[in-house]
């Protein structure tokens, strides 16, 4: 358990918004917390962070970020424990992860203490927006962006990091029809696949434009080179059961280092499942959907928690994937992380940082 007080300055809102917020029916991103903590990156060093109201800034058209695309997320989350405790999901490695994705796109590390001090001191002034229903959480977006203004192609030298937080329910409900793109790439290796730069997510529009007016919800991406492998699917990674062995693809620079992945997997070994982190083909898949070897096909992410894949195109075919039973790994280990993040269950890999309620 963490304990960390901070003193960080907070300019509270004359009134909260938190009526406005339909809790029951918590579309993903709608609502955004009443504060947000906002520190600069100037003159070669970071300014101390302050909780300000949420709300509209004062930009240059001619900020660097929206010219050559220096900006930088992560995706996180906080919950209530059963014991009506706060429990921010591994922030350290969040804050890792961050510092890893900024360092790829010539951005200031944020100091890792800063990181965490400014998420504790945010998410408990706003603890009242974490929603309490079955499945919800506070999704927690800490981003960072070229703030100076000029048109000459060059690293900037003055950085805005934030953090904005909204109660969300979960991110899509009904399992995903993902098609397998031949075509498009998201990323090459050696390119940002790895980093979470906004770049890789408006680069992804179109190909996924086009498979939503084909009727699939996201793209299952594949390699660069020869579109054999599989990557990832862009707002989540990807995980396979196959003749009961939990496969998933090897980590490479065009693939997004989740940390939800990394959870199950860490899971999965305690639950005494074989693992195997490696390339994977398409063709494995196509063969293994027809023969049956292939029993699970879910994503994990932080927004998609762990989310059931029904249906995977492969070269124009539909191929189904078998519906995720009550036995199935996927619910199980789905059940027992969300058992660790409410304190139900042993936080044994210390993972849970927990502000505690008075
Ligand atoms: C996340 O899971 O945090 C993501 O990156 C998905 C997001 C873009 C909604």
């Amino acid at each position: 358990m963490t304990t960390l007080t901070t003193s960080i300055p907070v300019q509270r809102v004359s009134k909260s918004r938190i009526k406005e917020v339909d809790f029951n029916n918590l579309e993903f991103g709608k609502y955004i917390a009443d504060h947000m903590i906002v520190a600069d990156f100037k003159d070669g060093k970071w300014h101390e962070p302050t909780i300000v109201p949420y709300g509209d800034m004062l930009m240059s058209p001619a900020m660097l970020s929206l010219h050559y695309g220096q900006a930088v997320f992560e995706g996180m989350k906080a919950f209530w424990t059963s014991d009506k405790n706060i429990n921010i999901f591994r922030p350290a490695r969040h804050a890792q992860r961050f510092n890893r994705s900024l360092n790829r796109m010539c951005m200031p590390e944020v100091p890792e203490e800063m990181f965490v001090q400014s998420l504790h001191a945010l998410i408990e002034l706003d603890k009242d927006w974490i929603p309490t229903s079955e499945g919800s959480s506070f999704y927690i977006r800490p981003f960072m962006f070229a703030y100076e203004a000029r048109l000459g192609v060059k690293v900037a030298d003055h950085f805005k990091f934030i953090i904005i937080n909204s109660p969300v329910a979960a991110y899509q409900a009904k399992p995903y029809r993902l098609k397998v793109e031949d075509h498009y790439v998201r990323t090459a290796e050696g390119g940002t696949g790895f980093a979470k730069c906004a770049g890789n997510y408006g680069g992804a529009f179109y190909p996924t434009q086009i498979a939503r007016e084909e009727g699939f919800d996201q793209i299952l991406w594949t390699d660069h080179k020869e579109h054999k492998y599989i990557d990832e699917v862009g707002m989540m990674n990807v995980m396979f059961v196959i003749n009961g062995t939990l496969v998933t693809p090897q980590l490479n620079t065009a693939i997004l280092d989740g940390i939800t992945r990394d959870t199950i997997l860490t899971l999965a070994k305690d639950m005494g499942m074989k693992i195997e982190e490696r390339r994977v083909s398409i063709d494995e898949i196509e063969a293994g959907l027809k023969s049956g070897a292939v029993t699970e096909a879910f994503g994990t992410g932080t927004a998609a928690v762990v989310a059931p894949i029904a249906l995977i195109n492969i070269k124009g075919q539909d191929l189904a994937v078998p519906e995720a039973g009550p036995s199935s790994f996927q619910l199980r280990v789905k059940e027992k992380l969300n058992n660790i993040r409410m304190g139900k269950e042993a936080d044994t890999h210390q993972w849970n940082y927990i502000i505690p309620v008075r």
